[in-house]
């Protein structure tokens, strides 16, 4: 169910939506505290109004350019992922590829002080890892997440890859998150709410024995890289922002394969697992049309 080709409503302005209910505390679990007010949007942030942005027509176009872009990006670095290679290099390839090819520019360079191009993180690393001069080596797994900005709209995607000869162990996590993905994205329609979203993505994560990532979410995206809604990876049946026409967001789950908990290193953001257990993350940048969805940063050889 992608590619629907025409979005036929258009709304001229952008409207604002107040929704004081859209963060779910999980009553099975403790609450966690990582509010500040400098806290970016992918972190979640309870008990803030929200503002979310539909999309006219032409910004549908711009962010359909953008998400190309992306996925282009993705399958072209994806590519170069190999025993000996370093994180580095990989950003470097980025960094070129995005200006030279792609004509655009690299979102996360500077964006909150992030140093590099794209975020490279490797096995226990649960996101944000920092690009450095280490190789990869047979065994790792990492995710390659990038973001382009081009003619002023975002794309932001991600992916996992192994490195060498995949383990069964690795194998199986990343499968799984990526199904995890699927069955939120599948989901996206009008009328839906993102709790609705959250539940399915945690339900089939957790009976497949992983834990979800609480402190992370996926984003609204636009012209702001971080945006309303935060669009959490677990959640209530029946609560949360209810979707419509014309919004764009991320969904970006995060499975470990130990405990859920996560801690920020010194560096201020390379996220890794308390337990050191290994973890994945998959993300694509999604519309939604009159009818369903439309996966802006799919890949040419990707099916949903
Ligand atoms: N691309 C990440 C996301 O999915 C955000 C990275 S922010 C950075 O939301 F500063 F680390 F690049
Ligand atoms: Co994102
Ligand atoms: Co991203």
């Amino acid at each position: 169910m992608t590619g629907f080709p025409h979005v036929t409503r258009i709304s001229g302005i952008t409207r604002f939506l107040k929704n004081f209910n859209h963060f779910q505390s999980d009553p099975t679990d403790k609450p966690f505290a990582v509010v500040n007010t400098r806290t970016p949007y992918f972190q979640p942030t309870p008990f803030k109004t929200m503002t979310v942005t539909i999309k006219t027509a032409e910004e549908i176009e711009k962010m359909r350019a953008a998400g190309k872009a992306a996925a282009e990006l993705l399958s072209m670095l994806g590519k170069q992922v190999a025993p000996g290679i370093t994180t580095n290099e990989l950003n470097d390839i980025c960094e070129e590829y995005t200006q030279n090819t792609l004509q655009a520019t690299s979102a996360p360079l500077n964006y909150h002080g992030f140093p590099k191009s794209v975020c490279t993180s490797v096995n226990h690393v649960v996101c944000h890892g920092i690009p450095n001069d280490k190789p990869l080596k047979n065994g790792d797994i990492v995710n390659l997440d990038v973001t382009v900005l081009k003619d002023g709209y975002h794309g932001d995607t991600s992916a996992m890859f192994q490195v060498g000869k995949p383990t069964i162990k690795s194998q199986r996590l990343i499968d799984t998150c990526r199904e995890a993905l699927l069955i939120g994205i599948r989901m996206v329609a009008p009328g839906v709410r993102l709790g609705d979203i959250g539940h399915a993505i945690q339900q089939f994560s957790e009976a497949a024995g992983y834990s979800v990532v609480r402190e992370y979410c996926g984003h609204g995206i636009g012209s702001v890289f971080h945006e309303d809604p935060q669009v959490l990876h677990y959640g209530v049946k029946g609560t949360g922002l209810e979707l419509q026409p014309g919004m764009t967001f991320t969904i970006e789950p995060m499975l470990n394969i130990g405990k859920r908990h996560v801690k920020q290193l010194n560096d201020n953001w390379t996220v890794v697992t308390r337990d050191r257990s290994l973890s994945a993350q998959w993300e694509h940048t999604l519309l939604v049309t009159e009818d369903g969805y439309e996966v802006l940063t799919l890949r040419h050889d990707e099916i949903i």
